[in-house]
Parts: C-alpha cells; sequence; structure tokens
C-alpha cells in the first residue's frame, strides 16, 4: 500500500485528482470506478476546475459507480445519481449515457445485481473509494464474509447514523442500498482512497495494520497490488 499524507482536506482533494487526472491523461478512453460521499467531493470540484482550464478531456472516459439506496430515484437529492450528476457529470464533458450507477428504483435485488453486474463485467482501470466509519467501502458492511459480487445490503446503525446528515430525519435515511461487490472492487487495476477526518482515524488504522477480516471490509485492500491512500494529517492521528 503506498499511504499519501495530505496536510488537510483540500491538499488531500488536490493530490488523489492529480492521481485521478494521470489516469485520465494517459487512457482517455478509460474506466472509472467513483464514489460518493463528502470525502471526493472535493477531488471531482478540482477535476472540473482542470476541466475547465482545457486541461482535462472526459469525452471518452466511462464510470462505474459503486453504490445506491435501495428505493431512491435518480431525481432525488439524496441518491448517489443526483450527486454525481451535481457534484460532476454535470460540469465536465463525459457522455451521461456511459456512466452507470445502480438502479435505486429496481424492487427486485436480484434483478438489480444482474443488471449492474452485466455493466462491471468492464474492467475498471481506477477505483476511488471513500472509507466508512466501520471500515466499509462502497456500502459493503461488516460483515461475516467478503462479498464477492453486487447485492444488497442492510445498512449498519452506524453507517445510517454517519449518513442521516444528508437527510431530513434519521427516519428518512433508506435501510438498504445495492452495492458492488469487494470482489469486483479488487478487480480494479488501480485503487485509490481518500480519507479524511478525525472520524475515521480508528478505521484507517484498521484497515492499514489491522487483521485482513470482513468486519473491517476495507482491510482486503492489504491483498491488492496498487492501492494508494491519500488521507490528511487528523484522519492518520492514530497510525
Ligand atoms: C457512504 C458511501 C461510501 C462512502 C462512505 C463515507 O456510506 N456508500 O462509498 O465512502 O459513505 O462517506 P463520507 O466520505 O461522507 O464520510
Amino acid at each position: 500500500m503506498n499511504i499519501c499524507k495530505a496536510k488537510n482536506y483540500q491538499d488531500m482533494s488536490r493530490k488523489a485528482a492529480n492521481i485521478i487526472s494521470a489516469q485520465v491523461i494517459m487512457k482517455p478512453h478509460c474506466v472509472l470506478g467513483l464514489a460518493t460521499g463528502s470525502s471526493p467531493i472535493g477531488t471531482y470540484k478540482q477535476l472540473i476546475e482542470w476541466y475547465n482550464k482545457g486541461d482535462l478531456d472526459f469525452a471518452r472516459v466511462m464510470s462505474i459507480n459503486l453504490d445506491e439506496y435501495k428505493g431512491l430515484s435518480p431525481e432525488n437529492p439524496q441518491s448517489y445519481r443526483y450527486f454525481m450528476n451535481t457534484n460532476l457529470f454535470d460540469h465536465v464533458n463525459i457522455d451521461k449515457t456511459r456512466t452507470f450507477v445502480p438502479n435505486g428504483l429496481e424492487p427486485d435485488p436480484e434483478k438489480a445485481c444482474a443488471a449492474y453486474e452485466e455493466i462491471i463485467r468492464q474492467s475498471i482501470d481506477l477505483q476511488l473509494l471513500g472509507l466508512g466509519r466501520n471500515g466499509h467501502i462502497g456500502f459493503n458492511e461488516p460483515a461475516d464474509s467478503f462479498a464477492r459480487e453486487t447485492h444488497c445490503v442492510n445498512l449498519t446503525e452506524s453507517t445510517i447514523d454517519a449518513n442521516k446528515r444528508f437527510f431530513e430525519s434519521e427516519n428518512d435515511v433508506p435501510r438498504q442500498a445495492y452495492t458492488m461487490g469487494i470482489g469486483s472492487i479488487m478487480k480494479a487495476r488501480k485503487i485509490l482512497v481518500v480519507v479524511s477526518g478525525e472520524d475515521k482515524a480508528d478505521a484507517l488504522k484498521a484497515t492499514i495494520c489491522g487483521p485482513i477480516t470482513p468486519q473491517v471490509p476495507a482491510s482486503i485492500l492489504q491483498l491488492h497490488n496498487d492501492v494508494t491512500i491519500v488521507a490528511d494529517e487528523a484522519a492518520m492521528s492514530k497510525l
């Protein structure tokens, strides 16, 4: 694992955006695995800035997102499709028909997951990840085993609590989500993890130094041969 220390959120975002832009420049038709949450927002902002300066071209890029809340429509401001549109896709020249997010409106988990598995047969060149407070990646929550493929998860109390800030009340937070599996994430050629803030310090320590266990889903990244973690000082405070 390559651990890259950033001074703060802004520095982390710029460093992460540098890695993503290098990927896009070196392979304009690359497949980017993208993430939501507050951690990558600054990275997306920086990419948009460089796009506006004419330094980046997303015309041939394809993107595959990690996850989506079950039951939320793309128009719902809390859905991850809406997040991706407003935080990145609407501001760059990516072809939206080549951006993929699981279909939160498909009520049948089997159908939703099978459809997404078809899409993610594409190999991902660079997968961007955030880190949940409990060590989750995508919506792969702590569990007894690592889930290989796209599946429907019941969100844990910790995740519902962490994500309620985006909703009007805790009751509005969906209890289930569709997420790409750990197996699909691990198949990406390169993985980039952005981690910011003291509330991630325990999860980051367990990810890097702890045993590889499905109780800390991100710990599996120790087995990947091309992972870069960009973390700010607060997130690294327990290392
Ligand atoms: C959600 C997302 C994850 C994300 C995590 C951390 O649960 N499904 O992909 O990494 O939140 O979010 P944040 O970056 O807001 O702390």
